[in-house]
């Protein structure tokens, strides 16, 4: 058995590819069958001279998706379906598939998600699925380069990592427990032992929005680095993002070709990325007729308005206090404000990077967790951390589906995660 993506090295061979019928067609006398086997795609032709009435007649009754053996000698051909074709000798059916309920045509997009497990074998979400991994090695491999220790950190947590207002409650042995929303407090806890690390893995926010941006479980990535101050965390998310398209764009060639994803607008991603300040932003805003009152976070109608014209990302830094999380280090020049940053990116896919430099005095930290009214016991750990070498740092979450929908040029994020988990969605 030979894999399709390895049919190049054997052409004038005879081969064996096992997959699944992707669809079959006849023209008289000559009959195709489209076989897929996870690693691309080829185009088996059966002449009815040449094989016999029992194999003939086998392939007028493959349905689509069931799974065939195929043999036959490889040829180069540029027009078929992955630029190889079988010249089919023996047709075997290994299984039979019922009548596959997604066809070549228009399905409302409710359908398409009820039948997620299925869907996931077509071609644009092949291809999205394919960019996601790929931008998923490349964070291990940007970290891995700049000798960042990864990190795992809990998924069942006792303190609120971001805010109380979305936030996934269970029982754990009759005590409350939480999904994490975040692994940030604890990658801090990791640089007094490793200096840089991340953390990579799922996070859980119960958030009551049905836009194209928000899924209730979605992937993060969070570095965090000791004795880094906000402009470095800056310079190191301008340098992540751009690693992460320049991989896309080097490998995913294929992939992006099938999304149809203008590529031109991708290829200027390179530091630096222009900044402004949560300040200048409103007043542009409101210079542009927008109703934005300082004080308040930016919605998605501003996030969108700020981007107009601009093809690089642009970051939003030193948000007002009350907008933004308890954790962020107050702004010495300008109390009213935290060093932070978002990351916005073009094309109206809106905040990618949430990060900060991160307060480091405890007084001010046990202000601010009063001030939100959270419990202070389940953070005694993290006030220990300033309480035994207190350190400047920074350090920021890349959400995986919304950077990937970026990339990829795919509207809805919810594309972009293999099984989406959304404010009505649990199936499959
Ligand atoms: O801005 P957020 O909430 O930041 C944090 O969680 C920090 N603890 C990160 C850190 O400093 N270590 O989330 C970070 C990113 C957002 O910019 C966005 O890309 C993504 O996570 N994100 C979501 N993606 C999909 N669905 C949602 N509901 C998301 N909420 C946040
Ligand atoms: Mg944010």
């Amino acid at each position: 058995m030979v894999e399709i993506r390895q049919l190049g090295e054997h052409v004038g061979e005879t081969v064996t590819v096992v997959g699944w019928v992707e669809a079959t067609r006849a023209h008289g006398k000559v009959a195709f069958v489209v076989v897929r086997d996870g690693t691309g795609l080829v185009q088996g032709v059966l002449l009815k001279k040449e094989v016999d009435e029992a194999t003939w007649d086998l392939h007028a009754a493959l349905s689509a998706e069931s799974v065939v053996a195929i043999t036959g000698e490889v040829r180069a051909e540029p027009r078929a379906p992955g630029g190889h074709e079988l010249g089919i000798t023996a047709l075997e059916r290994r299984s039979t598939a019922d009548d596959y309920p997604i066809q070549p045509k228009e399905h409302g997009v409710e359908f398409l998600l009820d039948h997620r497990h299925l869907w996931l074998r077509s071609s644009l979400q092949r291809a999205g699925l394919r960019v996601r991994a790929e931008v998923e090695q490349a964070v291990h491999d940007f970290f891995y380069g700049r000798d960042f220790v990864r990190i795992d950190t809990p998924i069942l947590t006792g303190a609120i990592g971001e805010h109380a207002g979305s936030l996934f409650q269970t029982d754990y042995f009759g005590e409350p427990a939480f999904l994490a929303q975040t692994g940030q407090l604890y990658v801090e806890a990791a640089c007094p032992a490793f200096r840089k690390v991340y953390c990579f893995g799922p996070t859980f926010r119960a958030e009551k929005s049905k836009t194209r941006r928000h899924l209730t479980e979605f992937w993060m990535v969070e570095p965090e680095v000791a004795f880094a101050d906000s402009d470095d965390n800056m310079r190191l998310q301008e340098e992540f993002v751009s690693y992460l398209v320049e991989r896309a764009l080097e490998r995913c060639g294929e992939e992006l070709k099938v999304l149809e994803r203008d590529t031109s607008l991708l290829e200027n991603v390179r530091p630096p990325f222009p900044r402004i300040s949560y300040t200048e932003a409103v007043e542009r805003l409101t210079a542009a007729g927008n109703e934005v009152t300082w004080g308040s976070d930016l919605g998605a109608a501003d996030e969108t308005q700020l981007m107009e014209g601009r093809d690089l990302p642009l970051f939003v830094y030193n948000y007002p206090k009350q907008a933004k999380a308890f954790y962020m280090k107050e702004n010495p020049e300008d109390p009213r404000t935290v060093l932070c940053d978002d990351l916005l990116a073009p094309e109206g896919y809106g905040e990618i990077i949430g990060g900060s430099q991160r307060e480091d005095d405890l007084d001010r930290l046990v202000e601010r967790i009063r001030e939100e009214g959270l419990p202070e016991a389940a953070y005694a750990w993290y006030l220990d951390l300033r309480r035994y070498g207190t350190f400047p740092h920074s350090g920021f979450g890349l959400g995986i589906e919304r950077t990937v929908a970026w990339i990829t040029g795919r509207r809805h994020i919810r594309e972009l995660i293999p099984f989406p988990r959304l404010m009505n969605r649990l199936y499959p």
